[in-house]
């Protein structure tokens, strides 16, 4: 596996000694907007083209995603949204650069990419916590694997468990928490060494229908506040268009890019979208699409 997922799993690294209460002490609070250490930090831009993948070789190859073209501009959130398998968490490993393409190319802030990038926050389906160690010292990895400032992360920290609604949470176990709560702390995860580009594959999948809209909107404030680059790849309608700018749809497998769909929707979005008679619009497309793809069998 490379780098940014290692960074955040590395067992060895996470045996680290944990925080002491010296480390308490050098808690600064910090605003998220205009964080320290990693000056610079908007949003990235993200441009593919011919991206495809090709697993295996001879008879059994697979061919799982593309050719298809991404031009995210920095500070945009942009979903994709496909039927199960058609290459969406495919996409997403490209333009990290875990993953080789079998074609085509990736550049991030018009740099070709060529290894995987560490200017980046990565949010899994599964949250993929470490067990052993404390929702704070979860997130606290990032500083130290990355040889980050303590006291500057720590602040960042503290701001992102506030602004999620997790505070109070900071030293219970992810055995100790809720789903949501899980998936918050990963999303501080990603986020508090100050990534140009959030990537999230799924996040929200395995959470109940209340806990996934206060989290969306939750995750649209961060944004706002940020302007990360996101690239969000869902499987619910209502969570591409309720967060996104644009909504990219997806072919089944081979996954190509089938439709583009502008959301032209003020912010930030209300809990029921629905009282936008512009969502249903946008929701009724995306079905279309989908109906017309042979996606659905009724
Ligand atoms: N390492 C791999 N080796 C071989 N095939 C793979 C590999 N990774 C993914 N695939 C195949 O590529 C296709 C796309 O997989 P991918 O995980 O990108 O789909 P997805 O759109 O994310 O699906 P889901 O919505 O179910 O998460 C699938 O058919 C999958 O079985
Ligand atoms: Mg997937």
């Amino acid at each position: 596996m490379a780098d940014a997922v290692v960074q955040t799993l590395n067992p060895h690294k996470a045996t680290m000694k944990d925080m002491t209460k010296a480390d308490m002490k050098t808690r600064t609070p910090s605003g998220l907007a205009h964080p320290a250490g990693n000056a610079g930090a908007a949003g990235a831009s993200i441009n593919a083209r011919g991206l495809t993948k090709v697993f295996g070789s001879g008879d059994t190859a697979f061919h799982a995603l593309g050719p298809i073209d991404l031009d995210i501009k920095p500070g945009e959130f942009v979903s994709i949204i496909g039927p199960s398998g058609c290459g969406k968490s495919t996409t997403m490993l490209l333009v990290t650069g875990l993953e080789p393409p079998s074609a085509g190319s990736v550049e991030i802030d018009g740099k070709p990419l060529t290894a995987p990038i560490s200017e980046i926050g990565i949010v899994f389906q599964d949250h993929l916590l470490l067990d052993f160690r404390t929702a704070i010292n979860n997130v606290m990895l990032q500083q130290e694997i990355r040889g980050l400032d303590k006291a500057t992360l720590r602040g960042r920290a503290d701001a992102l468990f506030e602004r999620l609604g997790l505070s109070g949470a900071e030293n219970r176990y992810p055995w100790q928490l809720s789903g949501g709560m899980r998936q918050r702390v990963s999303i501080a995860r990603a986020l508090v060494h100050d990534p140009s580009m959030l990537l999230m594959d799924e996040p929200f999948g395995a959470l109940d229908a209340i806990t996934r809209t206060q989290i969306r909107h939750d995750l649209e404030m961060l944004w706002l506040e940020t302007r990360k680059t996101v690239l969000f790849i869902t499987h619910s309608i209502e969570e591409a268009v309720g967060l996104s700018d644009r909504v990219l749809v997806m072919s089944k497998s081979p996954g190509t890019i089938v439709e583009e769909i502008v959301i032209d929707l003020p912010r930030p979005r209300p809990a029921h979208l629905g009282e936008y008679p512009e969502f249903s619009k946008y929701a009724e497309r995306i079905y279309r699409i989908f109906e017309k793809l042979g996606v659905y069998k009724f």
